[in-house]
């Protein structure tokens, strides 16, 4: 039990090592969410679909997504929330918005970034887990359709 403890911590070391190589950590982290949700914020069709859910709770909006994020690229271990639900209750999004989001966090990473590596490390985990947001969004809907198409 010590053992696999030992090797779980010194796991979450290695790979908070690799992602500061990159410049990766809270400070980065940090800045990249700000900016990501203020462009979010204003942008003509992202932005209604956070601000209508979100109101004047974007302090802590954002502080969850610092901590979602730094579980994310570097393993903090700070977020435990419920991402599936959250997204399934908001019916205005259409499964084409996720290609809007993802096209503008690509933007702020690669006006951000500290290196270049640093783009493609976020992509892949953002891409990662918007295919299943989305599945778990319009999945079912998608087989239906088809299925009455069909
Ligand atoms: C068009 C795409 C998206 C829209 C419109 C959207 C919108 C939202 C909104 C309005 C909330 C707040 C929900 C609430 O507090 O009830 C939220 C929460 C969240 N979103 Fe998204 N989102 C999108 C894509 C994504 C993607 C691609 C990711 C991850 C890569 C993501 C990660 C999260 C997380 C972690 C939360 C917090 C859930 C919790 O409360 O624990 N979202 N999103």
């Amino acid at each position: 039990m010590e053992r696999v403890r030992r090797t779980a911590e010194q796991r979450r070391r290695d790979i908070q090592a690799n992602a500061a190589c990159l410049g990766i950590d809270d400070a980065y982290v940090s800045l990249l969410v700000d900016t990501f949700y203020a462009r979010v914020r204003s942008h003509d069709v992202l932005g209604p679909l956070f601000n209508d859910v979100i109101g004047d709770e974007w302090g802590s909006h954002l502080s969850k997504m610092k901590d979602f994020w730094a579980s994310v690229a570097f393993n903090a271990g700070r977020y435990s929330g419920t991402p599936v639900p959250k997204h399934q209750a908001l019916t205005n999004v259409r499964e084409e918005d996720f290609d809007i989001w993802l096209r503008l966090f690509r933007e702020t990473l690669e006006d951000t970034a500290p290196t270049p590596e640093v783009v493609p490390y976020f992509m892949k985990r953002a891409e990662r887990i918007a295919t299943s947001l989305k599945y778990a969004m319009f999945g079912l809907k998608d087989l239906l359709r088809h299925k009455r198409a069909g």
